[in-house]
């Protein structure tokens, strides 16, 4: 029930940091460290490659997850959209594992190739909100999000849960592979839980922003690199889905390969900057938009801010800006999408759960 909320999407976005705490306590041990089942863990040791298979949001999820597969546990990670990977298969490495990220866990497109590469004799885990669905069923091992039911069509705590788990996936595999990561999963994903609070209680900055931003404008563009290239992707989703503002999201130095040229007076340009090791470059990139006329919006990190910027999120640990970054991204897309009057929880020509392909 949305209780005292207008819509299911306000709810959920609120609901991000008692659904941290949750994935905190489903997935801690004994010695009170996040851990996934061995036969997981050995599953992904036994791999030479991983290949995530997901759509829409849960995609954007898997990009991040990649990042996360890589620079901790050190197994090269590929991520597909599944319509795509089902007909245009790349070549395949000897051992491959399969990851399938579903919120419904009933995805059409995503069931298509687990039906595939299961005939193909591989095995596959499913990262899924619902226990007992499809793509859970018929995967060899499942985790689960711990989100709760999630209603409205944009998804929201179902992607931060997806990137925690596969956070939490990357660690444990790190940790069996014997792998140094310095991260203490617990305390991080607390002080995550906290600065998601801290977001949620900032909504009317989110409504302004939306409000100075959004209100007439027919196209939006987010970029960012590296990392927050990714949230971009998510941010520019959520915001299309629901708004119908055509919003796209971009590498930061890719736009002036062609993108640039798009830009007019008055365009708004989201950019993310809470990534060190690129906080100049996106600076750049923020500053050509702008000297053609662009209207920035420049969201960063504490301990990277700048005076331009219109807000900055409290600092967490680089790899999981993600969990963060995306809040004001969906606070934002929500009241765009408000104040132009559109259905927020039920956007046209969407269902929540897409089962055919
Ligand atoms: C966007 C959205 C969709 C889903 C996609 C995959 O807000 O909800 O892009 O992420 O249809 O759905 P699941 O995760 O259920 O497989």
């Amino acid at each position: 029930e949305k209780g005292t909320y207008p819509h299911y999407m306000l709810k959920e976005i609120d609901e991000q940091p008692l659904v941290m705490r949750k994935i905190i306590q489903a997935y801690q041990n004994e010695q009170e460290q996040l851990a996934v089942d061995s036969e997981i863990v050995e599953a992904l040791k036994a791999a030479d490659r991983l290949y995530i298979i997901a759509c829409g949001t849960s995609y954007h999820a898997g990009l991040v997850g990649k990042q996360y597969l890589e620079s901790l546990a050190k197994i090269p990670t590929e991520v597909h959209v599944a319509s795509e990977f089902v007909y245009n298969m790349p070549l395949l490495s000897k051992n491959p594992l399969f990851i399938f990220i579903s919120q419904s866990g009933e995805t059409a497109d995503s069931r298509a190739v687990l039906v595939k590469v299961k005939e193909m004799g591989y095995q596959a885990l499913t990262i899924t909100n619902v226990q007992g669905s499809t793509l859970s069923r018929e995967a060899d091992y499942t985790l689960l999000l711990h989100a709760g039911p999630e209603i409205a069509v944009a998804s929201t705590k179902a992607y931060t849960a997806q990137v925690s788990v596969l956070a939490i996936l990357a660690h444990a595999a790190a940790e069996a592979l014997g792998m140094k990561t310095n991260l203490n999963l617990v305390h991080e994903l607390g002080i995550i839980a906290n600065a998601m609070e801290m977001l949620c209680d900032a909504k009317d900055e989110f409504e302004q922003i939306a409000r100075d931003y959004l209100t007439t404008t027919r196209n939006c563009f987010f970029i960012g690199r590296a990392i927050d290239y990714y949230v971009g992707l998510e941010g520019a989703l959520k915001l299309k889905e629901i708004s119908y503002i055509q919003a796209e999201g971009f590498a930061g130095g890719e736009l002036k390969h062609g993108t640039i040229a798009l830009i007019e007076d008055g365009t708004p340009v989201m950019a993310l900057a809470t990534q060190e090791k690129v906080n100049l470059s996106i600076r750049g990139n923020v500053k050509e938009v702008a000297a053609r006329g662009a209207n920035p919006c420049i969201i960063s990190m504490k301990g990277l801010e700048s005076e331009d910027d219109r807000f900055v999120i409290p600092a967490v640990h680089e790899l999981l800006t993600p969990l963060v970054s995306v809040v004001p991204l969906q606070l934002i897309a929500y009241y765009a999408a408000l104040h132009r009057d559109c259905d927020v929880d039920k956007p046209r020509n969407l269902a929540k759960s897409v089962t055919v392909e």
